[in-house]
């Protein structure tokens, strides 16, 4: 659904960026920037990228920490350790 606030991780979801995903697809390297304005929809495109390509990723949003006035290591370790759980029950 195009209006879902939900992350996006199907191309169906995601509007009139076709060639961006293909660009992203096709240029992939272990480092890879995509800069852009705030709100613009960079995410997705990253996500999409890495679900139509198959390749395993863990991705973290860091949005969830900019409120916070100390940094709490733990809980970041926690995001990180439930991603990688996500990450392996894919694996068959
Ligand atoms: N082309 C698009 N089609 C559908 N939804 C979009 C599109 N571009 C952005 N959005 C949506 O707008 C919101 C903002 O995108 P976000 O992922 O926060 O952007 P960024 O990572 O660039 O800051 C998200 O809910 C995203 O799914
Ligand atoms: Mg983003």
């Amino acid at each position: 659904m195009l209006f879902d606030p939900a992350p996006k991780i199907r191309r169906e979801d995601f509007f009139d960026r076709e060639k961006e995903i293909e660009r992203i697809k096709s240029l992939l390297s272990p480092t890879t920037l995509v800069l852009g304005l705030r709100r613009t929809g960079k995410s997705p495109l990253i996500r999409i990228s890495l679900e139509e390509l198959g390749y395993p990723y863990v991705y973290i949003d860091l949005r969830k920490f900019e409120e916070k006035t100390y940094i709490n290591y733990k809980d970041f370790i926690l995001e990180i350790q439930n991603e990688i759980n996500r990450l392996t029950k894919k694996i068959p």
